[in-house]
């Protein structure tokens, strides 16, 4: 499908604060309702959800999620480990099951690649048949997570290596736009950058970092301000995105516990940090983590324990008590006041201190969609 006709609408459905599950493979699955209601409630639109290889068998990976994202109402983004299967650090193995971690090949090289070429047609085939083209839930397949430098002696950048795992998704029916994690706002596989380059680019951005033992210790200068200039000079034709968009911390081992992890990122944290992104016209905005759950089967690495509460708005227990559940609902809210407006709205001029407010501890960055400023 053109890129045209299918940006708006995906766009308008994922960018009230979208939404991480990377968590439903931490999940039981009878649970699973239980949290995406709570997600739908809090007026997210978009659920990001990664699964594990090594944890379930694929075929009843999707299945269910994808039914239930349905009936809610919710898009999902999937990042599964098909082709790398590399999917996050804080999951064992990364994510590769026990039989592709004895494979002795180097990752990534097109040989090794074939070995995921059975999960990937399996999987693929599944969410060929959910994608939002026809109907389903599934948007924006991820391609690689933070694949943003290499170890000493590996050949980096491997865009061949994209080449091979696009292809795995188009073979499986995959028509949808791809999308891409760089651990920061390095440019690689922009629209344009290189063979094997995807469709929609974002980035990390975990502004207050993880030290939950000092829960009210972060600074506004780790707030950056440059993102906007960044996408402009690298995916200028995109709509803005923050692929993990800080919503909490992972807890670890000796360390104060999760309810200090959910008090260093409070509502004042997303208050601060979230308005921060708006200001720079953040058209897809997906956190980390919206609910962490519970490291069921061993499912953590090693450097964390059971929990894998994240101290985000959704606890582990599934409950929404806490004020930042809220201040995420009303996010949510105040971009959806304006219809699409805030999609199209740009910055008009750069963020000055003491401009528009009566002081100089404040920057405020005006937008703009025609008559309607943000
Ligand atoms: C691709 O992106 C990388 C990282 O930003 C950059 O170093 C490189 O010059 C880009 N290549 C092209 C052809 O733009
Ligand atoms: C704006 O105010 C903040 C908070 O006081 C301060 O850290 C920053 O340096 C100021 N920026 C400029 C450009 O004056």
């Amino acid at each position: 499908m053109a890129f045209s006709s299918l940006l708006i609408p995906l766009v308008l459905s994922i960018l009230s604060l979208p939404v991480v599950a990377r968590a439903l493979g931490r999940q039981p699955y009878e649970l699973i309702s239980q949290v995406l209601q709570a997600y739908s409630t809090a007026r997210h639109r978009y659920m990001g959800s990664i699964f594990h290889l090594g944890s379930q068998k694929a075929s009843k990976l999707l299945v269910i999620p994808v039914s239930l994202s349905t009936s809610i109402g919710l898009c999902l983004r999937v990042s599964t480990p098909d082709r790398d299967p590399y999917i996050n650090a804080e999951t064992s193995g990364g994510g590769f099951p026990g039989w592709l971690q004895r494979i002795e090949e180097i990752y990534r090289t097109p040989v090794y690649v074939k070995y995921t070429d059975s999960y990937a047609s399996n999987v693929g085939a599944i969410l060929a048949k959910a994608q939002i083209t026809n109907g389903g839930p599934i948007a924006l397949p991820q391609i690689e997570n933070e694949y943003s430098d290499a170890l000493n002696g590996v050949t980096f950048l491997n865009s061949q290596y994209f080449v091979d795992i696009e292809g795995q998704w188009r073979n499986a029916g995959i028509v949808i736009l791809f999308l891409n994690n760089d651990i920061a706002p390095e440019g690689w596989f922009t629209p344009g950058n290189i063979t094997g380059s995807v469709d929609i680019y974002g980035h990390d951005d975990y502004p207050i970092g993880f030290n939950c033992m000092v829960p009210s210790t972060w600074t506004v200068s780790s707030l950056l301000s440059n993102f906007r200039a960044l996408h402009d000079l690298e995916s200028p034709a995109i709509p803005f995105a923050i692929i993990e968009n800080q919503g909490g911390s992972f807890g670890a081992w000796e360390g104060p516990g999760c309810g200090n992890c959910a008090a260093r990122f409070n509502e004042e944290a997303e208050r601060v940090s979230y308005k921060n992104d708006f200001s720079f016209g953040i058209a897809i905005m997906n956190m980390y983590m919206t609910y962490g759950g519970t490291n069921w089967g061993n499912l953590g690495f090693p450097g964390i324990y059971t929990s894998y509460d994240y101290g985000a708005v959704i606890a582990e227990d599934r409950t929404v008590s806490r004020e930042k559940y809220s201040e995420a609902k009303l996010d949510a809210n105040y971009i959806m006041a304006f219809g699409d407006a805030y999609l199209t709205a740009v910055p008009t001029e750069s963020a000055v201190n003491g401009t528009f407010v009566n002081t100089d501890f404040l920057a405020v960055r005006p937008l703009k969609s025609g008559s309607i400023g943000f």
